[in-house]
C-alpha cells in the first residue's frame, strides 16, 4: 500500500500505490553528489520566488518567507548540520521539502509554473560559469609561471625536437611560450563555451513553458545570465553545454599532459635538462636513490579520466528523443570530476613550472653532437648562391663524413668547408654556432632573441588585459 506518511512521502507519490523499492531508492538518487549544487540550486529558487511575488502569483510576504527559509537552509548545509535524505532522490527535492517542513505553507507554492527539468538545467549553469571563471584564474597562474620562466632565461638555448630527434636550437623562452599559446587558446575555448553556458532555462518548466505569467527575462538578470533559453524543448533536453565544456577541459589536460611528457623526459638522467623541485616529486620505497616525476605522470595519467568523461557524456546524448530523460543526471558525476581533475592539475603544473630549474650545462651538452646547425650551413650556401636542394644535398654529404670521422660541422677547417663551396667565409662559423642559429630564426613566431622579446612583451600585454 501507498506509504502516505508525510514524513517520508515522495513530493510526486500522489498517483503512486506502492513504495519505491528500495534497490530503486538507491539506484535513482542523486542527492550525494549533487548535492554539491546546492548553493545554486537555492540561488535559483530564490530568483524564481521573488519573480513569482513581482508579477502576483504568490504574495510579498510569500516570497519573502521563502527567501528567507531558503537562506536558513542554505546556512545549514554550509554549516554541513543539514540532514540530506536520499529518500528525497535529490538536491532539488531535499531543500524544496526541507522548506515546506521550516515554512509550511509558503514553501509548497515555491515549485509554481517549475519543474526540476529547468531548475536542473539551471543549477548545472549556474554551477558551470562559476567554475569556468575559476579555472581561468587558474590557467593565468599558469601562463603566468610560464612567462616568468621564459623572462628568468633569457638566452639559454637547448635542441628543439622533431621526431624527438634533435633537430634545431630554440630558445627556453620560445618553448615556453609555445605552451603560453596553447593555453591561451584554452581559455578562448572556455570564454566561448561561457556565452552559450550562461544563459537562463527557468520558465521552460518541464518542457513545454508554464502558464504562469512568468517574467523569464529578470529572473535571467538576477542570477546574471546574458540572457534566457530560446527553447523550452532545448533547455531542459539538452547538455551541449556540458560537452562543450568538456572538450575545452580535454584539450586543456592534453596540453598539460604533453607538458608534463617533456618534463618527465627532461627529468631524465637520459635528459637532465631540468632539476624538478622536490616538493613535487616523491621517492621510491624500495629505491633509495630515487627522485620520481610523479606529479606530471599523474597529470598525464589523468588526462585519461577527462577524455573518457567526454565520450562519456556524448554517449548519454546521443540516443536522447525530446526533451528531457533521466539519462542525463548522468551527466553531474562526469562533469564534477572533470572539473575537480582540471582545476587540481592546472594549478599543481603551475606550482611546478613556477620551480622548474633548468640545466644550462646539460642543454649545451645536448646541443653538440646532433649537427644541429646544418639547417643554417645549408641556409648559409644559399646565403652564397647555391640553390637549395643543392646546398641541403652538399652538407648532407658533409654530416655524412662527420659521422664517419666522429667530428662536427663547427670542427671542419674553412679549407674543408670551402670544399663544399669556394664561397664559404670566415663567416660561416658564427652561423655554426647554438646562438648563430636562433639569432638567424628572425620570421615573426621564430626563436630570434628579438623576435621572442617581442613575443614575451605580448604576452605580459596579453596577461594584463586578460587579468
Ligand atoms: N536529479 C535529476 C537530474 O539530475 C533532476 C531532474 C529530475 N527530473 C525528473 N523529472 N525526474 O537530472
Amino acid at each position: 500500500m501507498a506509504d502516505k506518511d508525510a514524513k517520508t512521502a515522495k513530493p510526486w507519490g500522489g498517483r503512486f500505490r506502492e513504495a519505491t523499492h528500495r534497490s530503486v531508492e538507491r539506484f535513482t538518487q542523486s542527492v550525494h553528489y549533487d548535492r554539491r549544487l546546492a548553493r545554486h540550486d537555492i540561488a535559483g529558487s530564490r530568483a524564481h520566488a521573488r519573480m513569482l511575488a513581482r508579477v502576483g502569483v504568490i504574495s510579498e510576504a510569500e516570497a519573502a518567507a521563502i527567501v528567507r527559509g531558503l537562506d536558513e537552509i542554505l546556512a545549514e548545509i554550509e554549516a554541513e548540520t543539514f540532514q540530506w535524505r536520499p529518500d528525497l532522490e535529490d538536491v532539488h527535492m531535499n531543500i524544496e521539502r526541507a522548506l515546506a517542513e521550516r515554512i509550511g505553507e509558503p514553501g509548497k507554492k515555491l515549485h509554481t509554473g517549475r519543474s526540476r527539468n529547468d531548475q536542473v538545467a539551471t543549477d548545472v549553469r549556474l554551477f558551470l560559469r562559476e567554475e569556468i571563471d575559476r579555472l581561468d584564474g587558474l590557467l593565468h597562474d599558469l601562463q603566468s609561471a610560464l612567462v616568468a620562466q621564459a623572462e628568468a632565461h633569457p638566452g639559454l638555448v637547448l635542441p628543439g625536437y622533431t621526431h624527438l630527434q634533435r633537430a634545431q636550437p630554440v630558445l627556453w623562452a620560445h618553448h615556453m611560450l609555445a605552451y603560453f599559446e596553447m593555453f591561451k587558446r584554452d581559455r578562448g575555448r572556455l570564454a566561448d563555451c561561457r556565452r552559450r553556458v550562461n544563459l537562463c532555462p527557468l520558465g521552460s518548466a518541464a518542457l513545454a513553458g508554464t502558464g504562469f505569467p512568468l517574467d523569464r527575462e529578470s529572473v535571467a538578470r538576477e542570477l546574471g545570465f546574458d540572457g534566457i533559453t530560446a527553447n523550452s524543448l532545448d533547455a531542459v533536453g539538452d547538455r551541449d553545454f556540458v560537452v562543450e565544456f568538456e572538450a575545452a577541459a580535454a584539450l586543456v589536460m592534453a596540453h598539460l599532459s604533453r607538458l608534463s611528457e617533456e618534463l618527465v623526459l627532461w627529468a631524465s638522467a637520459e635528459f637532465g635538462f631540468v632539476e624538478l623541485p622536490d616538493g613535487f616529486c616523491t621517492g621510491s620505497s624500495i629505491m633509495p636513490q630515487k627522485k620520481n616525476p610523479d606529479v606530471p605522470e599523474l597529470v598525464r595519467g589523468k588526462t585519461g579520466r577527462v577524455i573518457g568523461h567526454l565520450a562519456g557524456t556524448l554517449a548519454v546524448l546521443k540516443g536522447l528523443p525530446l526533451a528531457y530523460n533521466r539519462d542525463l543526471q548522468e551527466d553531474k558525476e562526469a562533469l564534477f570530476d572533470v572539473v575537480d581533475t582540471v582545476a587540481d592539475s592546472v594549478e599543481v603544473m603551475a606550482g611546478l613550472v613556477a620551480r622548474l630549474a633548468p640545466r644550462e650545462d646539460r642543454m649545451r651538452a645536448a646541443l653538440r653532437g646532433g649537427f644541429l646547425t646544418a639547417t643554417d650551413l645549408a641556409d648559409y650556401l644559399v646565403g652564397k648562391g647555391l640553390p637549395f636542394r643543392e646546398a641541403h644535398e652538399v652538407v648532407g654529404r658533409a654530416v655524412a663524413a662527420c659521422l664517419d670521422q666522429g667530428r662536427e660541422l663547427a670542427d671542419l677547417s674553412l679549407e674543408e668547408l670551402r670544399g663544399l663551396s669556394p664561397a664559404v667565409d670566415e663567416d660561416v662559423f658564427e652561423v655554426l654556432t647554438p646562438e648563430g642559429s636562433v639569432a638567424a630564426r628572425r620570421t615573426p613566431g621564430g626563436t630570434a632573441p628579438d623576435r621572442v622579446a617581442e613575443a614575451l612583451a605580448e604576452a605580459r600585454a596579453w596577461l594584463g588585459r586578460r587579468g
